[in-house]
């Protein structure tokens, strides 16, 4: 049975019951507007251990630019509700609104270093709205383990670098990209896409798979590999964030020659929508 709670209070207690009857406790936080991928999140805190999955549905304000998507950001919560039934999530968390920030909310947890590039340029403030509601998501489930999707990852690495940081004995997984038939990374902003927007949209995950290629070739000159990966975002979005290499640990840059694993991100607009997708040359499979 899945249980709905809209109250930091009953996620807390919920959870406080369920490690008191012995059960290791899962979090897969979320913004709501669930897909395959998600479900992939709770099947992966299953195989983890976790006997008691909460899930948190909360489209959460701290992390968007005024810019942002924030009000036209899918809010699903009943069909949610059918996919965590579907998945055998034990408690799904949907916060009612004011619930998470009481008057006055004043405090906030920041992650240097590994948040300064590739989203940390474009997105100014957005990883301190992610650290600081996670922080208070993890406080109040305490779970032994959260997952967390990897076609965000600079999310993954920096959530798993405050939990080091701050001694927080939970096991912070990312979980492997979850794609379409045609390869493309699923993202609850890709019910925004046209027909026509979601063929140009292939371009981020063709791109990749070009690079990939090259890699796997033994393609190793970093000027050649973004040349490969760009081409084909440049020929389907309107307009491109970036499209980088980087360390997959610390996301810094890159010291030559490459070394055996390289992370290649890329973020790129088409019309009114940003999509990101990655993958790390030299460890995972070939992406779609
Ligand atoms: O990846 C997301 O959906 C969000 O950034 C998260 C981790 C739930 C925090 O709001």
């Amino acid at each position: 049975m899945t249980v709905l709670v809209d109250e930091p209070a009953a996620l807390r207690a919920a959870c406080d019951a369920a490690r008191a009857s012995g059960r290791r406790v899962g979090l897969v936080p979320t913004m709501g507007a669930l897909h395959t991928g998600h479900v992939s999140l709770v099947d992966v805190a299953r195989q983890r251990g976790a006997e008691h999955v909460a899930l948190t549905i909360f489209v959460n304000p701290l992390q968007f630019a005024p810019t942002d998507d924030l009000d036209r950001y899918p809010r699903t919560l009943d069909a949610d509700l059918e996919r965590c039934r579907a998945a055998g999530v034990d408690l799904v968390f949907a916060p009612k609104d004011g619930a998470m920030y009481a008057p006055g909310f004043s405090t906030h947890v920041t992650v240097a270093d590994v948040t300064g590039p590739l989203e940390g340029v474009h997105r100014p403030g957005h990883f301190q709205g992610v650290t600081t509601v996670v922080a208070k998501l993890l406080n109040l489930a305490g779970p032994c383990v959260a997952v967390f999707g990897r076609k965000d990852y600079q999310q993954w690495r920096t959530l798993a670098r405050m939990v080091r940081d701050l001694d927080m004995p939970i096991e912070v997984v990312g979980a492997p990209i979850v794609r379409e038939a045609d390869g493309l990374a699923l993202s609850s902003r890709n019910v925004y896409l046209s027909a026509e927007e979601r063929a140009r949209a292939l371009g981020l995950v063709t791109g990749l798979r070009a690079a990939w290629d090259a890699f796997e070739a033994g393609e190793r000159d970093p000027g050649r590999l973004l040349a490969i990966a760009s081409a084909p975002v440049e020929a389907g979005f309107d307009r491109i964030d970036y499209v980088a290499l980087a360390d997959p640990d610390h996301l810094g840059p890159l010291d030559l020659p490459l070394p055996s694993r390289v992370l290649l991100a890329g973020a790129a607009h088409l019309g009114k929508t940003r999509l990101i997708d990655n993958v790390v040359l030299g460890e995972d499979p070939r992406p779609g």
